[in-house]
């Protein structure tokens, strides 16, 4: 009976906060702190946890965090306005307005007003354009953790065959332009694919981001591939609610090498990811580190 190995994320971006803190403290020492700006706009509950952990990991390495929190009924344009006053804040290097807002918001007009270089998202399409075109750029958090975790897996994934399963524009679609860039053959399935049991069997890699608990299963695997779960479902069970993947981890587990849990899979590399954006981003801001070179994974 095969039982994969257990990647584990939270030390893995435990090293990633690591090299972000020492990277603050350099630029703090040259008399410029990081600074990231994080928006929310209304109340829901999923959302505030999620911001109340990136200020927490903010300041666990160093970086200045500044929250503004606007009420569910605040405007399009009060939003842009508040985007356009940090864009033009020199002492703001990095910008998280946090997804989902409220309907009367168009969530593309906001993320098309951040400035590039702020974009520690990376969801501007001046950085997806870059991401595409293979230069280096603010690249999504999630994506980039679970590279880093191939990577930290596999070793060079060169000529590997990589299936994403999910298309979103946050997970799926810059997931598979950076294992292409990582010189892996790509194949993204969709909810229209046909035969995306098939195909995903014929993989090396597995990255699966659809948002439904426990849809890939073993037969889904091919035995020794590694499989990353970036699925954060809840899940109610005899009252109580409890976080489960989107890969049907026990399963899976026999057929696999290498697959992350969740929690403390990919989800720890997001919010260490995206300290690293907030470091890179405010390098890239100040004149005498913007020359250093830019990390290549
Ligand atoms: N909501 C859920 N995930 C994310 C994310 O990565 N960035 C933002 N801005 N909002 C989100």
């Amino acid at each position: 009976m095969n039982t994969a190995r257990v990647i584990d994320g939270r030390a893995a971006a435990q090293q990633v906060l690591d090299e972000a803190a020492r990277d603050t403290a350099v630029l703090c020492d040259s008399g410029v702190q990081p600074c990231l700006a994080v928006v929310l706009v209304g109340d829901d509950p999923a959302s505030d946890v999620y911001v109340r952990n990136k200020i927490r990991r903010a300041q666990d390495v160093g970086i200045r965090s500044i929250e503004h929190r606007l009420d569910a009924g605040t405007s399009e344009d009060a939003l842009l306005a508040l985007v356009a006053r940090l864009n033009a804040d020199p002492k703001v290097h990095g910008i998280l307005v946090q997804m989902p807002l409220p309907a009367q918001i168009d969530a593309a007009a906001v993320i098309e007003a951040i400035a590039p270089d702020k974009d520690v998202d990376g969801f501007h399409r001046e950085n997806v354009g870059r991401l595409t075109l293979g230069e280096p750029t603010l690249v999504p958090c999630t994506p980039a953790g679970c590279l880093l975790l191939l990577h930290q897996t596999l070793g060079d994934l060169a000529g590997k065959h990589a299936v994403v399963v999910g298309r979103s524009n946050i997970v799926g679609k810059p997931m598979a332009a950076l294992l292409l860039n990582a010189h892996c053959s790509v194949t993204v399935l969709h909810s229209r694919s046909a035969n995306a049991r098939e195909l995903c069997r014929a993989a090396d890699i597995v990255v699966v981001a659809v948002g439904r608990a426990g849809f890939v299963d073993a037969s889904w695997i091919k035995p020794g591939a590694v499989v990353l779960d970036v699925g954060i479902n809840r899940v109610v069970e005899g009252g109580q609610t409890r976080l489960t993947g989107d890969v049907d981890h026990a399963s899976v587990a026999q057929v696999a090498a290498a697959l992350t849990p969740v929690p403390g899979g990919v989800g720890p590399m997001t919010i260490a990811c995206l300290m690293r954006n907030t470091v890179l981003a405010a390098r890239r801001q100040t004149p005498s580190f913007a020359l250093s070179p830019l990390p290549t994974r």
